[in-house]
């Protein structure tokens, strides 16, 4: 009997071993334990053996159970693992595939402004640096030569965060503090430009927004002057509007240039001639600019003696607007997919 169980239990063994899907494996099982199973037939005969031989048969054929058991329970595992393997490669979703014949959304218009602007200073020799909109009352105003008190505050309707100190922590109100972080971060020479949005307390008209955009360009080496600022701002005249559109300075007031000028183009309608937009004058105002305050380079750790720089900074709305005949600033921010989808 002890040889007929040793055979029994090796078929078993090479069923269970051959077994290659969970269903083949079911079907073993049933084979090896079930009611009409060899082992089963072998059981019901031990009643008739001798007592010692029956010992010896029931022992080997509780050992022969318990083994095949160990060993249908790790091939179960086995096949569980690759049929859920299976599963999930067959279920399996690309998620990167595109439809290329559909039309899936489209950058935002200021977006694109912003990508346009950046590839024309890219192309004049310019990095692109960002800062926080969220600033403190040292990088919006103090760096930039406008201590607390000072009348020049009143250029700026400004948000303030309730955060710190009341009135130290502001909604940056132009983008010019990003000239303090970039002259802290690195040493001259510098040539960057610094898109990004700016906050004022300003009620939303036509015109306004509280929210709107603007870009800022820092140069700093030595032996920079102020035909410098002219020529680079003509220059990117040139080459962001068309041939046919210049520039022009007119003086004015920063606290954190001198000398400051307010920097025209020819108006983008009537390209100079004069029109209804333009108030008949040829000219659009776009900007700030001038040559970096001393006291600027002074908070920055900068030696005014050694360093000269010149900055400017415009709004990015209008340009956004202009070159798609707008007229309505709101549109950029109501976000309404019927207007943005068409650009
Ligand atoms: N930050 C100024 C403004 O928002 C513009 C400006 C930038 C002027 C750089 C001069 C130099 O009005």
């Amino acid at each position: 009997m002890i040889d007929e169980i040793r055979r029994i239990t090796d078929e078993a063994r090479a069923g269970i071993a051959a077994a290659s899907t969970l269903e083949e494996l079911r079907a073993v099982d049933a084979a090896v334990f079930g009611r009409r199973s060899a082992l089963t037939v072998l059981k019901r005969g031990l009643g008739g053996l001798g007592p010692d031989e029956r010992r010896a048969a029931g022992l080997a054929l509780n050992d022969a159970r318990e083994a095949l058991e160990t060993e249908l329970a790790a091939r179960r595992r086995v096949l569980e693992a690759a049929e859920r393997r299976a599963r999930l490669e067959a279920e399996r979703l690309d998620l990167t595939e595109v439809e290329p014949a559909r039309r899936r959304g489209s950058m935002h218009l200021v977006t694109q402004t912003v990508e346009r602007l950046e590839d024309v200073f890219v192309g004049m020799g310019f990095t692109v640096s960002e800062g926080p909109e969220v600033e403190t009352d040292f990088y919006n105003f103090e760096a930039l030569n406008i201590p607390a008190s000072h009348p020049a505050r009143g250029m700026w309707d400004t948000l303030y965060v309730e955060l710190g100190e009341p009135e130290s922590t502001v909604l940056r109100t132009h983008t010019s503090p990003v000239q303090i972080r970039v002259m802290q971060a690195q040493e001259p020479p510098i040539h960057t430009v610094m898109p990004g949005r700016v906050f004022r307390r300003d009620t939303a008209d036509a015109s306004h927004m509280p929210v709107f955009h603007q870009i800022e360009g820092l140069v700093v080496d030595r032996d920079i002057s102020f035909a410098d600022l002219a020529g680079t701002l003509e220059e990117f005249t040139a080459a962001y509007f068309g041939g046919s559109i210049h520039s022009r300075l007119r003086p004015s007031y920063f606290p954190f240039t001198e000398p400051s000028a307010e920097y025209d183009i020819n108006c983008l309608f009537c390209e100079g001639t004069g029109c209804r937009t333009c108030g008949g004058t040829g000219w659009m105002e776009l900007g700030g600019c001038g040559m970096v305050h001393p006291n600027v380079f002074r908070a920055v750790g900068y030696d005014p003696e050694e360093w000269r720089g010149f900055a400017f900074g415009f709004g990015m709305d209008r340009l956004a607007l202009n070159r798609h005949g707008v007229d309505d600033i709101r549109e950029l921010f109501t976000n309404d997919v019927r207007f943005l989808e068409q650009f």
